[in-house]
């Protein structure tokens, strides 16, 4: 049974967070059962951590004799995990819950439930706001979902919004729904204890906490022996990971962690993100040089480089404070590439206080941003203190100026690289030609080359680079 091919489904928006878009990839990895087997479909929307949450509750479910599908129509349990961080996110939520609307009239009896930080944000509110929703659960309630489900196929509506401060659920192995079995993402913490006034992470996601560094390590291993070559270490402030061992008493910090990671094998490639300029350490970078399989690759979203806009933000450092981060990256890491998030638009934002962020970004190099005008989220700090008195075109305009800037510099850091040679981790053909294979190189870069026989997803390979555009370095494999 495949699930690889699916006519029906092409308009299903993937990765749907305008800017984390993640490669398109197929579900290979299936579940083995009989066809009797009740069926589940999600789609989620947001960060890689939910994509990452949607593997747990797959195993979840696989555990409860769910088994995966790709075709909607025919699924009995109909999954949407679901991202709060804007208004547009909210939006295409909504949207999709129209349509799975109009599968549950032609199908009675098909369940649906909403996951993630929307279900957080909203809880009861969406069960009476939607009245096709049958089941509400939050990012630390997944384990409830077979009882909630089984209530739910008994006609009684199912809620669990309860966060936790333990739950990381380090004994669950994902079922890897949506991989290429190259890359994997390994959630390494939850929730978050910032409090960025702009945020409504700290609410759905609540307390941050780290998961038993021992269990990432195996999970690492596993993945590897499986045949994956690249682990991405997810968290929303990787860099205030700190987990204590309960038997030694021994504190584990971030650089440790990436280093046991690193340590599991030289071809196992190690990405994490995102990191946070205040708690960026130099040991987290000495850490990376030391390691040729730690990508040199550092996603620092500075959000503003305006210091009066990033002390309204509540971001706790300013423009001096990121750019000596900057710094140190380039004198530890001379190689690494650097990207980051930007908001546009930000309460009582001046034009000047606007160029500092173009001017940041020229500063910062950046390889690649995701960039956003400010959507004011219900019950964050910025949304009870301050006003949010930036027009919309005004915001829109910047966001405009702030992504013209970026296209240029990418492609300036693009062309820099025209004449080298990457050693690329191939991920699959290109979306072009069946003749090319796609992969990156240690800095993140999408690099697209003719294919050669013998090469098969998962192997490295040499790439000199001919060619740039702002987004793909174009290639040919060197001996
Ligand atoms: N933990 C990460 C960010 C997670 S949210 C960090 O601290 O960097 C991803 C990005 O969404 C943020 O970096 C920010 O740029 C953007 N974002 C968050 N809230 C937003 C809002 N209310 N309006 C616009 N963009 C927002
Ligand atoms: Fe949100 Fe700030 Fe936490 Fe990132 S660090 S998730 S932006 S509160
Ligand atoms: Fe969205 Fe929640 Fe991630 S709000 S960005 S899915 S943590």
């Amino acid at each position: 049974m495949l699930y690889n091919h699916n006519p029906t489904l092409t308009d299903v928006p993937k990765a749907i967070d305008e800017s984390r878009q993640g490669e398109t990839v197929y579900w290979e990895q299936v579940m083995p059962g009989p066809p009797s087997r009740k069926r589940f479909y999600i789609e989620s929307y947001g960060c890689q951590m939910n994509f990452s949450d949607s593997e747990i509750v797959a195993a979840v479910l696989a555990e409860d004799g769910y088994a995966p599908t790709r075709i909607l129509e025919e699924s009995d349990l109909i999954l949407i995990n679901t991202c709060s961080i804007r208004e547009k996110a909210e939006e295409t939520v909504r949207k999709r819950l129209r349509l799975f609307d109009a599968v549950k009239r032609q199908r009675p009896g098909v369940l649906v439930g909403v996951l993630g930080c929307m279900a957080e944000r909203l809880k009861k509110k969406f069960l009476e706001e939607e009245k096709l929703v049958d089941i509400v659960v939050g990012p630390d309630a997944y384990r409830d979902l077979p009882k909630l489900v089984a209530n739910a196929e008994d006609g009684e509506k199912g809620i669990n919004v309860f966060l936790s401060r333990e739950e990381t659920y380090a004994d669950i192995s994902p079922l890897r729904l949506d991989s290429n079995g190259v890359s994997a993402f390994i959630s390494i913490m939850r929730g978050c204890d910032n409090m960025c006034s702009f945020c409504v992470v700290p609410f759905t996601r609540g307390r941050e906490r780290s998961r038993d560094a021992f269990s990432i390590v195996a999970e690492a291993t596993h993945l590897f022996e499986q045949g994956y070559r690249e682990v991405t270490l997810l968290g929303q402030n990787v860099d205030s990971y700190k987990w204590q061992n309960p038997e030694t008493g021994k504190v584990v910090s971030f650089a440790e962690l990436l280093e046991m990671v690193a340590l599991v094998h030289p071809h196992l490639r190690v990405r994490f993100t995102t990191s946070h300029p205040k708690d960026m350490t130099d040991e987290v970078l000495y850490t990376m040089a030391r390691h040729d399989n730690i990508c040199k690759y550092i996603h620092l979203p500075v959000q503003s480089g305006n210091s009066r806009i990033l002390q309204l933000m509540n971001r706790t450092y300013d423009r001096e404070w990121y750019l000596q981060r900057i710094e140190a990256i380039e004198r530890i890491l001379p190689d690494c590439a650097i990207s980051s998030d930007i908001i546009t638009g930000f309460c009582t934002e001046t034009e000047e206080e606007h160029r500092d962020t173009l001017s940041i970004m020229e500063r910062a190099n950046y390889a690649m941003s995701y960039m956003f005008a400010y959507s004011e989220r219900p019950g964050t700090l910025a949304a009870k203190k301050y006003r949010d008195d930036v027009p919309e075109e005004v915001k829109k305009r910047r966001l405009n100026e702030v992504i013209h800037l970026q296209n240029q510099i990418s492609l300036r850091h693009n062309q820099a690289d025209i004449g080298k040679t990457f050693e690329v981790l191939i991920e699959g053909d290109s979306k072009r030609s069946k003749d090319e294979f796609k992969g990156r190189n240690s800095q993140n870069k999408m690099l697209v080359f003719p294919k050669q026989p013998g090469l098969t997803p998962g192997d490295y390979v040499r790439v000199r680079v001919v060619a740039a555009t702002t987004a793909t370095l174009l290639g040919e494999i060197v001996s």
